[in-house]
């Protein structure tokens, strides 16, 4: 049926073997690459991932705007110098309701995505304003201005915006977004509102002044969040094999 189709002719033929190899390719990537969208476990569910609170989506969009992307990734690879230095890989789960996510393809600083907890509010402040401060031999632009107040009256959107592509902030999160970023930021105010929305979100006076909200406070919020949602001691090795 196909004696038409010998191999000397489609050799002979450019454009014949070229759509012929074509065609071969895109099955072999449609067979690996389709199922994935249907695929329930692509992105394993893993305990304590939750939504940003809205003080860390403020500074999450100040690192967007920032392109602080440009220099730092966020995502440990699974090899044994970045495990060593950074901890832990990066989980899928980890930057499920990052839009756009931040993985980053450069690295002239450190990789970010374990940043959270590894030093204190003092330290990242100082370290914006001035990064030659502390890291004598730094290449890392000074953002003092983040020192200014954060325009926040816009957030709740933001958290609707985040919802309709698919992160489950609830009614209640937006109604209460502006009254939970402000409380974040200053230990003055009960925290208990927000911290039952947002499990392990930290209450603190991140820029070191409490009397107001900054761009600052915004920003050191998220770095001290990434990576400390996991406690990767209750992530079973099965949910990590299928990653
Ligand atoms: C021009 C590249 C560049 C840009 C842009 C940049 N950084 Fe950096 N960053 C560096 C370098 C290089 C280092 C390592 C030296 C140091 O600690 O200052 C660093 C270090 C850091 C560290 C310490 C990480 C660690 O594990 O020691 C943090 C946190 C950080 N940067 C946050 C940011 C944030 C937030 C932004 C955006 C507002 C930003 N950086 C923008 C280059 C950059």
């Amino acid at each position: 049926m196909f004696r038409w189709l010998d191999h000397g002719k489609i050799e002979r033929n450019l454009i014949l073997l070229g759509v012929l190899t074509l065609i071969t390719v895109s099955i072999g990537g449609l067979v690996q690459i389709v199922p994935l969208f249907a695929v329930e476990t692509t992105i394993e569910r893993v305990q304590g991932v939750r939504p940003y609170t809205p003080l860390e989506l403020a500074g999450r969009n100040i690192y967007v705007r920032e392109g602080c992307y440009t220099c730092h990734s966020q995502m440990v690879r699974p090899f044994r110098d970045e495990l060593e230095r950074y901890g832990h890989y990066s989980l899928a789960a980890e930057s499920m309701y990052d839009r756009p996510f931040q993985w980053g393809s450069k690295r002239t600083g450190p990789d970010l995505a374990r940043v959270g907890g590894r030093y204190s509010d003092d330290w990242h402040a100082e370290h914006l304003r001035n990064p030659r401060a502390l890291v004598p031999d730094s290449v890392m632009p000074p953002y003092a201005f983040l020192d200014r107040p954060l325009e926040y009256g816009d957030i709740a959107e933001h958290l609707r915006a985040l919802r309709r592509l698919g992160v489950p902030y609830s009614d209640e999160m937006i109604a209460a977004a502006r009254a939970d970023l402000v409380a974040q930021a200053r230990p003055d105010l009960d925290p208990s509102g927000f911290q039952s929305r947002y499990p392990k979100a930290r209450q603190a006076a991140f820029d070191g002044d409490p009397s107001r909200v900054t761009e600052m406070d915004a920003l050191i919020a998220y770095l001290q969040m990434l990576g400390t949602l996991v406690e990767f001691r209750d992530v079973t090795p099965e949910q990590l094999r299928q990653q």
